[in-house]
């Protein structure tokens, strides 16, 4: 099997496709993932992880602030995704654009949204190249829309209806993330999860 096979069927694996808020030092950030997955079979005990590569300003801000927010998308947000999930926040302040209030942990929570989950972290793992970040939900709601609030958005669904023009921006990002992956994938390292630093 190439590389490129195995990447493929790696895909599979993919989540749907959430947007990750930070805030560390009055600083607000976001980004996009497909790698968030539920941690907990407990209702009492409602927890998400997701993995975030150290080449994003996300993975510091979360890192050292000890919090985040995830939200489920609608199918119909590929705006967000654009505007998140292909530049970095170290270049603009990407939710300059986008409605949001402060959440209860003090990370941004968007008004758009299927819904959202604010998460304090109880653990991390290092992969080398990312973080898995385990966190424990503290707080959950629906996005405004509460009429039509569709179907949540999959990373097949967007890979497959983004629009044509943006598709040579997302391969060459994710080129450029891969490369650094690529670099760091195997030193991994022994990381104790001691709480937030900021
Ligand atoms: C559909 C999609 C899925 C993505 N999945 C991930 C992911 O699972 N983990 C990750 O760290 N970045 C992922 N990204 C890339 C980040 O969202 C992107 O690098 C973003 O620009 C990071 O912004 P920041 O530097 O402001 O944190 C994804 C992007 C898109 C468009």
């Amino acid at each position: 099997m190439t590389p490129d096979t195995t990447y493929q069927l790696l895909r599979n694996f993919t989540s749907p496709v959430v947007a990750i808020t930070s805030e560390r030092a009055g600083r607000t950030n976001g980004m996009i993932s497909d790698s968030a997955v539920r941690a907990s079979i407990v209702p009492t005990v409602p927890r998400l992880s997701v993995y975030v590569h150290k080449f994003n300003l996300s993975h510091d801000m979360i890192f050292e602030s000890g919090r985040f927010v995830m939200h489920l998308l609608r199918q119909d947000q590929f705006d967000v995704i654009h505007r998140l999930g292909f530049v970095s926040g170290r270049t603009r302040d990407k939710l300059a654009g986008v409605a949001h209030r402060t959440g209860r942990l003090g990370a941004p929570v968007l008004d758009e949204c299927y819904a959202h989950f604010e998460c304090r972290i109880v653990n991390v793992m290092d992969t080398g190249s990312s973080t898995c970040f385990l966190g424990d939900v503290t707080d959950v709601g629906y996005g405004a829309a509460t009429a039509a609030r569709g179907e949540v958005m999959t990373a097949a669904y967007f890979r497959a209806n983004m629009p044509a023009q943006w598709r040579k921006d997302y391969e060459e990002h994710l080129v450029a993330a891969q490369r650094f992956a690529e670099e760091r994938s195997r030193d991994i390292r022994s990381v104790v999860w001691r709480g937030a630093t900021d």
